[in-house]
Protein backbone atom coordinates (compact mmCIF):
# COMPACT_ATOMS: atom_id res chain seq x y z
CA UNK A 1 0.00 0.00 0.00
CA UNK A 2 1.35 3.52 -0.40
CA UNK A 3 1.23 5.81 2.47
CA UNK A 4 -0.19 9.34 1.30
CA UNK A 5 0.60 11.59 4.05
CA UNK A 6 -2.43 14.30 3.71
CA UNK A 7 -0.29 17.29 5.93
CA UNK A 8 -2.39 20.29 4.28
CA UNK A 9 -4.75 20.92 7.63
CA UNK A 10 -7.33 19.95 9.63
CA UNK A 11 -9.12 22.56 7.72
CA UNK A 12 -8.42 21.07 4.46
CA UNK A 13 -9.15 17.18 5.23
CA UNK A 14 -12.97 17.35 5.05
CA UNK A 15 -12.92 18.98 1.71
CA UNK A 16 -9.94 16.75 0.37
CA UNK A 17 -10.67 13.24 2.16
CA UNK A 18 -13.18 11.90 -0.61
CA UNK A 19 -11.96 13.42 -3.57
CA UNK A 20 -8.51 12.18 -3.27
CA UNK A 21 -9.91 8.88 -1.98
CA UNK A 22 -11.89 8.45 -5.59
CA UNK A 23 -8.77 9.75 -7.49
CA UNK A 24 -6.44 7.35 -6.58
CA UNK A 25 -9.51 4.61 -6.38
CA UNK A 26 -9.73 5.80 -9.89
CA UNK A 27 -6.14 6.09 -10.89
CA UNK A 28 -5.78 2.44 -9.63
CA UNK A 29 -3.51 3.17 -6.56
CA UNK A 30 -3.61 1.07 -3.45
CA UNK A 31 -3.58 4.19 -1.40
CA UNK A 32 -3.30 4.65 2.46
CA UNK A 33 -4.39 8.31 2.76
CA UNK A 34 -3.96 9.71 6.40
CA UNK A 35 -3.39 12.76 8.25
CA UNK A 36 -0.70 10.95 9.79
CA UNK A 37 1.70 7.83 9.53
CA UNK A 38 4.87 6.62 10.75
CA UNK A 39 6.70 9.44 9.10
CA UNK A 40 9.90 7.06 7.91
CA UNK A 41 7.40 4.75 5.70
CA UNK A 42 5.26 8.24 3.97
CA UNK A 43 5.26 7.83 0.47
CA UNK A 44 3.89 11.14 -0.84
CA UNK A 45 3.36 14.11 1.41
CA UNK A 46 -0.04 16.31 0.64
CA UNK A 47 0.95 19.52 1.90
CA UNK A 48 0.17 23.35 1.66
CA UNK A 49 1.27 26.70 2.75
CA UNK A 50 1.50 27.03 6.59
CA UNK A 51 0.26 23.93 6.86
CA UNK A 52 0.95 22.15 10.24
CA UNK A 53 3.95 20.34 8.39
CA UNK A 54 7.15 22.64 8.03
CA UNK A 55 9.78 19.95 8.93
CA UNK A 56 9.90 17.33 6.17
CA UNK A 57 13.00 15.56 7.17
CA UNK A 58 11.24 12.72 9.19
CA UNK A 59 9.92 11.46 6.12
CA UNK A 60 13.21 10.01 4.85
CA UNK A 61 11.40 7.75 2.29
CA UNK A 62 9.13 9.81 0.49
CA UNK A 63 9.15 10.43 -3.09
CA UNK A 64 7.98 13.65 -3.57
CA UNK A 65 5.95 16.56 -1.59
CA UNK A 66 3.00 17.53 -3.33
CA UNK A 67 1.63 21.19 -2.76
CA UNK A 68 -1.98 21.68 -3.06
CA UNK A 69 -1.20 25.51 -4.12
CA UNK A 70 -0.10 26.98 -6.91
CA UNK A 71 2.66 29.34 -5.54
CA UNK A 72 5.40 27.81 -3.47
CA UNK A 73 7.20 30.52 -2.42
CA UNK A 74 6.28 29.23 1.06
CA UNK A 75 8.05 26.14 0.60
CA UNK A 76 10.31 26.59 -2.20
CA UNK A 77 13.39 27.77 0.62
CA UNK A 78 12.46 24.95 2.90
CA UNK A 79 16.11 23.57 4.01
CA UNK A 80 14.00 20.16 5.81
CA UNK A 81 12.89 19.96 1.98
CA UNK A 82 14.83 17.44 -0.04
CA UNK A 83 12.43 15.71 -1.89
CA UNK A 84 11.35 16.63 -5.31
CA UNK A 85 8.56 19.29 -4.76
CA UNK A 86 5.28 19.95 -7.28
CA UNK A 87 3.17 22.38 -7.51
CA UNK A 88 -0.85 22.05 -8.22
CA UNK A 89 -1.72 23.41 -11.91
CA UNK A 90 -5.49 22.46 -11.69
CA UNK A 91 -8.24 23.07 -14.44
CA UNK A 92 -10.60 24.27 -11.35
CA UNK A 93 -8.03 27.00 -10.18
CA UNK A 94 -7.09 28.02 -13.68
CA UNK A 95 -10.98 28.38 -14.40
CA UNK A 96 -11.69 30.42 -11.40
CA UNK A 97 -8.90 32.47 -11.55
CA UNK A 98 -9.97 32.88 -15.91
CA UNK A 99 -13.65 34.35 -14.33
CA UNK A 100 -12.26 36.72 -11.74
CA UNK A 101 -9.90 38.05 -13.99
CA UNK A 102 -11.83 38.66 -17.10
CA UNK A 103 -14.74 39.91 -14.44
CA UNK A 104 -12.61 42.61 -12.83
CA UNK A 105 -11.19 43.43 -16.45
CA UNK A 106 -14.15 43.85 -17.94
CA UNK A 107 -15.47 45.96 -14.54
CA UNK A 108 -12.92 48.15 -15.38
CA UNK A 109 -12.97 48.10 -19.37
CA UNK A 110 -16.75 49.14 -19.65
CA UNK A 111 -16.66 51.70 -16.81
CA UNK A 112 -18.86 49.75 -14.56
CA UNK A 113 -18.31 51.79 -11.41
CA UNK A 114 -19.22 54.64 -13.37
CA UNK A 115 -22.37 53.46 -14.82
CA UNK A 116 -23.54 52.20 -11.49
CA UNK A 117 -22.74 55.54 -9.66
CA UNK A 118 -24.43 57.95 -12.93
CA UNK A 119 -27.49 55.16 -12.40
CA UNK A 120 -27.48 55.56 -9.05
CA UNK A 121 -27.86 59.45 -9.21
CA UNK A 122 -30.10 59.56 -11.99
CA UNK A 123 -27.78 60.96 -14.31
CA UNK A 124 -28.19 59.99 -18.08
CA UNK A 125 -24.28 60.45 -19.03
CA UNK A 126 -24.16 58.58 -22.51
CA UNK A 127 -20.42 57.90 -22.89
CA UNK A 128 -20.04 54.67 -24.89
CA UNK A 129 -17.07 52.14 -23.65
CA UNK A 130 -14.60 51.21 -26.43
CA UNK A 131 -14.60 47.97 -27.88
CA UNK A 132 -12.17 45.55 -26.10
CA UNK A 133 -10.24 45.64 -29.23
CA UNK A 134 -9.92 49.16 -28.82
CA UNK A 135 -8.19 48.28 -25.61
CA UNK A 136 -4.37 46.64 -24.18
CA UNK A 137 -4.34 44.61 -21.80
CA UNK A 138 -1.23 43.61 -20.60
CA UNK A 139 -0.44 40.09 -18.67
CA UNK A 140 2.84 39.52 -16.58
CA UNK A 141 3.75 35.90 -16.17
CA UNK A 142 2.43 33.65 -18.96
CA UNK A 143 2.45 30.49 -16.38
CA UNK A 144 -0.42 28.04 -16.60
CA UNK A 145 -2.24 30.73 -15.09
CA UNK A 146 -1.09 33.65 -16.71
CA UNK A 147 -1.31 32.22 -20.28
CA UNK A 148 -4.51 30.89 -20.07
CA UNK A 149 -5.80 34.60 -18.40
CA UNK A 150 -3.98 35.61 -21.61
CA UNK A 151 -6.08 33.68 -23.88
CA UNK A 152 -9.48 34.56 -22.75
CA UNK A 153 -9.09 37.95 -22.51
CA UNK A 154 -7.62 37.64 -26.23
CA UNK A 155 -10.73 36.03 -27.18
CA UNK A 156 -13.13 38.07 -26.16
CA UNK A 157 -10.98 41.07 -28.47
CA UNK A 158 -8.64 42.45 -26.38
CA UNK A 159 -5.47 43.40 -27.54
CA UNK A 160 -3.02 41.45 -25.49
CA UNK A 161 0.24 41.62 -24.48
CA UNK A 162 1.80 38.52 -22.43
CA UNK A 163 5.24 39.01 -20.60
CA UNK A 164 7.21 36.68 -19.00
CA UNK A 165 11.17 36.05 -17.83
CA UNK A 166 12.11 33.58 -20.60
CA UNK A 167 10.66 34.04 -24.22
CA UNK A 168 7.46 32.22 -25.05
CA UNK A 169 5.27 31.56 -28.18
CA UNK A 170 1.06 32.05 -28.13
CA UNK A 171 -0.89 32.67 -30.38
CA UNK A 172 -2.83 35.88 -30.27
CA UNK A 173 -0.71 37.10 -27.78
CA UNK A 174 2.08 39.78 -28.34
CA UNK A 175 4.50 37.62 -25.98
CA UNK A 176 7.80 39.81 -24.67
CA UNK A 177 10.38 38.84 -21.96
CA UNK A 178 13.16 40.16 -20.19
CA UNK A 179 13.73 43.87 -18.94
CA UNK A 180 13.58 45.36 -22.18
CA UNK A 181 10.24 43.33 -23.00
CA UNK A 182 8.70 44.58 -19.94
CA UNK A 183 8.98 48.28 -20.08
CA UNK A 184 7.04 47.41 -23.29
CA UNK A 185 4.56 44.81 -21.77
CA UNK A 186 3.59 48.01 -19.13
CA UNK A 187 3.49 50.52 -21.58
CA UNK A 188 0.73 48.47 -23.07
CA UNK A 189 -1.07 48.28 -20.04
CA UNK A 190 -4.29 50.02 -20.05
CA UNK A 191 -4.93 47.39 -17.46
CA UNK A 192 -2.44 45.21 -15.72
CA UNK A 193 -2.51 41.83 -14.33
CA UNK A 194 -0.59 40.56 -11.81
CA UNK A 195 0.19 36.30 -12.18
CA UNK A 196 3.76 36.49 -11.86
CA UNK A 197 4.81 33.74 -8.96
CA UNK A 198 6.44 35.52 -6.07
CA UNK A 199 10.73 35.20 -6.14
CA UNK A 200 13.36 36.95 -5.29
CA UNK A 201 13.08 38.15 -9.54
CA UNK A 202 10.06 39.91 -9.19
CA UNK A 203 9.38 40.91 -5.55
CA UNK A 204 8.71 44.52 -5.27
CA UNK A 205 8.77 44.36 -9.65
CA UNK A 206 5.60 46.66 -9.71
CA UNK A 207 7.53 50.30 -7.82
CA UNK A 208 7.04 53.41 -8.74
CA UNK A 209 9.90 53.10 -12.17
CA UNK A 210 7.46 50.64 -13.23
CA UNK A 211 4.10 51.89 -12.45
CA UNK A 212 5.87 55.39 -14.64
CA UNK A 213 5.90 53.61 -17.73
CA UNK A 214 1.88 52.59 -17.28
CA UNK A 215 -0.28 54.54 -19.48
CA UNK A 216 -1.78 57.25 -17.24
CA UNK A 217 -5.16 56.56 -15.56
CA UNK A 218 -4.11 52.45 -16.04
CA UNK A 219 -6.17 49.57 -14.01
CA UNK A 220 -4.20 47.22 -11.96
CA UNK A 221 -5.97 43.59 -10.82
CA UNK A 222 -3.36 41.70 -8.80
CA UNK A 223 -4.37 38.36 -8.26
CA UNK A 224 -0.88 36.82 -8.15
CA UNK A 225 1.17 37.92 -5.20
CA UNK A 226 1.10 40.77 -2.90
CA UNK A 227 4.66 41.49 -3.07
CA UNK A 228 4.70 41.71 -6.67
CA UNK A 229 3.87 45.18 -5.65
CA UNK A 230 5.71 47.67 -3.83
CA UNK A 231 2.75 49.27 -1.73
CA UNK A 232 3.28 52.76 -1.09
CA UNK A 233 4.65 53.46 -4.34
CA UNK A 234 1.10 52.20 -5.73
CA UNK A 235 -0.68 54.54 -3.16
CA UNK A 236 1.55 57.68 -4.21
CA UNK A 237 0.12 56.07 -8.28
CA UNK A 238 -3.06 56.55 -7.17
CA UNK A 239 -2.75 59.61 -5.21
CA UNK A 240 -1.70 61.07 -8.71
CA UNK A 241 -4.18 59.17 -10.32
CA UNK A 242 -1.80 57.52 -12.68
CA UNK A 243 -3.35 54.47 -11.59
CA UNK A 244 -7.17 54.72 -11.71
CA UNK A 245 -7.74 51.89 -9.83
CA UNK A 246 -6.25 49.02 -8.27
CA UNK A 247 -8.64 45.58 -7.58
CA UNK A 248 -6.03 44.03 -5.10
CA UNK A 249 -6.73 40.01 -4.19
CA UNK A 250 -3.06 39.16 -2.61
CA UNK A 251 -1.34 41.28 -0.18
CA UNK A 252 2.09 41.42 1.49
CA UNK A 253 0.35 40.23 4.76
CA UNK A 254 -2.81 38.41 4.87
CA UNK A 255 -5.57 38.91 6.28
CA UNK A 256 -4.90 42.26 5.16
CA UNK A 257 -4.31 44.28 8.40
CA UNK A 258 -7.58 46.80 9.14
CA UNK A 259 -5.24 49.82 9.55
CA UNK A 260 -3.89 49.04 5.93
CA UNK A 261 -4.56 52.03 3.71
CA UNK A 262 -5.87 49.97 0.96
CA UNK A 263 -8.81 49.06 2.78
CA UNK A 264 -10.13 52.80 2.77
CA UNK A 265 -8.68 54.01 -0.36
CA UNK A 266 -11.54 54.53 -3.38
CA UNK A 267 -9.07 53.94 -5.96
CA UNK A 268 -8.58 50.05 -4.05
CA UNK A 269 -11.05 47.37 -4.47
CA UNK A 270 -9.44 44.13 -1.97
CA UNK A 271 -10.89 41.24 -1.97
CA UNK A 272 -9.81 38.67 0.34
CA UNK A 273 -7.15 35.98 -1.66
CA UNK A 274 -10.48 34.83 -3.61
CA UNK A 275 -9.72 34.80 -6.64
CA UNK A 276 -9.27 31.70 -7.33
CA UNK A 277 -9.01 28.06 -5.27
CA UNK A 278 -7.71 24.63 -5.48
CA UNK A 279 -10.88 22.78 -6.39
CA UNK A 280 -10.52 18.96 -4.38
CA UNK A 281 -12.59 17.21 -6.87
CA UNK A 282 -10.23 18.15 -10.14
CA UNK A 283 -6.65 19.06 -7.74
CA UNK A 284 -7.11 15.61 -6.02
CA UNK A 285 -6.81 14.10 -10.00
CA UNK A 286 -4.06 15.84 -10.54
CA UNK A 287 -1.97 14.28 -7.48
CA UNK A 288 -3.10 11.11 -8.06
CA UNK A 289 -1.60 11.13 -11.45
CA UNK A 290 1.90 12.43 -9.51
CA UNK A 291 1.47 9.90 -7.08
CA UNK A 292 1.20 7.11 -10.04
CA UNK A 293 3.93 8.79 -11.79
CA UNK A 294 5.86 9.03 -8.63
CA UNK A 295 5.39 5.30 -8.44
CA UNK A 296 5.91 4.39 -11.89
CA UNK A 297 9.32 6.41 -11.86
CA UNK A 298 7.99 8.38 -14.70
CA UNK A 299 8.77 12.21 -14.77
CA UNK A 300 6.26 14.34 -11.87
CA UNK A 301 3.97 17.14 -13.44
CA UNK A 302 4.79 20.93 -12.70
CA UNK A 303 8.00 19.96 -11.01
CA UNK A 304 9.17 23.63 -8.95
CA UNK A 305 12.97 23.90 -9.84
CA UNK A 306 13.99 25.41 -6.38
CA UNK A 307 16.92 27.45 -8.19
CA UNK A 308 14.58 29.73 -10.27
CA UNK A 309 12.22 29.45 -7.42
CA UNK A 310 8.62 27.83 -8.91
C1 LIG B 1 -3.18 30.42 -4.19
O1 LIG B 1 -2.87 31.55 -3.94
C2 LIG B 1 -2.29 29.44 -4.75
O2 LIG B 1 -1.09 29.70 -4.81
O3 LIG B 1 -2.75 28.36 -5.12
Amino acid sequence: MTKVLFAAGDARWEDWQAPLEAAFRDAGIDADLAQWHPPAEVDFVICAPAGPHQDFSPYTGARAVLSIWAGVEGIVDNDTLTQPLTRMVDPGLTAGMIEYVTGHVLRHHLGIDRTLRASRDGAWRPEVPPLASDRGVTVLGLGALGLAVAQALAGLGFRVTGWSRSARDAPAIRCLSGAEGLRDALRAAEILVLLLPLTDATEGLIDSAALGHLPAGAFIVNPGRGALIEDRDLLAALETGHVAHATLDTFRQEPLPPEHPFWAHPGVTVTPHVASATRPASAARVIAENVRRGLAGEPLLHLVDRERGY
